[in-house]
């Protein structure tokens, strides 16, 4: 199935959240690949509810109107395919290569570099989904409080990157992912690709905080679907779908 993700900029120099303002354009019918970028966000929005800090120029902030065809159970793999589209496109324009804690968060050197927010929505036109993706560029992009888990390209490379080039390196990622995605075996394909960019696939001592609970158990690779199989003392495997994974070292109890 061929897809059209071909990417249309949509600049701000301000803005409440890029997520809110591509929801707004998906539900008045834009279509899939407009992107809107600012160079700050005063209501930047992360997972679980989490705020996002934007200061002006200190981050990468974009989001991504796609309009999917594959089943709604499997839109999970949209986010591991976007976390796939940056690693690439840090690669290509800053020579830096990524981890990708599940599902989609971007760490280097165990450090949070950027993170993914993927919003499912309904529009008159059909599901919408909004991939809204943060880089810190600067160490600026974060409070001081996080600096110990928080990294930004600037200091993992040692230079100040050039943000056209890294936006203009993520749209194309971003197409080429989601074609693949969108044919036939890309599922298959992008689950393998996910698993060789990520330490978190297999093997991994984690603790899951769940919706409902918290464990910890060994990491034995993904679902058809994106979902974590993480195997608990007693042998049984569980499947997480939505939560938040930390790495515990060999040591930790
Ligand atoms: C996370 O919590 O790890 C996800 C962070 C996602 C932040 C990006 S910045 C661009 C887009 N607009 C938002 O309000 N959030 C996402």
């Amino acid at each position: 199935m061929s897809v059209m993700f071909r990417p249309t900029i949509l600049r701000f120099d301000s803005i409440d959240s890029t997520n809110l303002e591509a929801i707004r354009h998906a539900k008045a019918g834009a279509p899939e690949g407009l992107c809107v970028v600012a160079r700050e966000q005063t209501r930047g929005r992360g997972r679980l509810d989490r705020a996002w800090e934007s200061p002006k120029d200190a981050g990468l902030y974009l989001s991504a109107i796609l309009r999917p065809q594959i089943a709604i159970e499997q839109w999970a793999l949209i986010t591991l395919m976007a976390a796939l589209a940056v690693g690439d496109a840090l690669l290509k324009s800053c020579g830096l290569r990524v981890d990708i804690k599940w599902p989609n968060d971007i760490f280097v050197h165990n450090r949070k570099l950027g993170g993914i927010l993927a919003e499912a929505i309904e529009t008159d036109r059909g599901p919408a989904a909004i991939v809204g993706i943060g880089i810190n560029l600067r160490d600026a992009a974060f409070p001081a409080v996080i600096m110990k888990r928080a990294i930004s390209v600037e200091s993992a490379t040692g230079t100040v990157p050039d943000a056209e080039l890294l936006l203009e390196k993520l749209t194309e990622a971003i197409a080429g992912r989601y074609d693949l995605l969108s044919s036939q075996d890309g599922r298959e394909h992008t689950i393998r690709e996910w698993c060789a960019s990520s330490s978190y696939a297999f093997d991994r001592r984690v603790r899951v905080s769940g919706i409902s609970d918290t464990f910890e158990g060994v990491t034995r690779g993904l679902e058809s679907d994106g979902a974590l199989r993480v195997e608990i003392p007693d042998g049984r495997v569980r499947i997480v779908r939505a939560g938040d994974v930390t790495a515990l070292r060999a040591m930790d109890k």
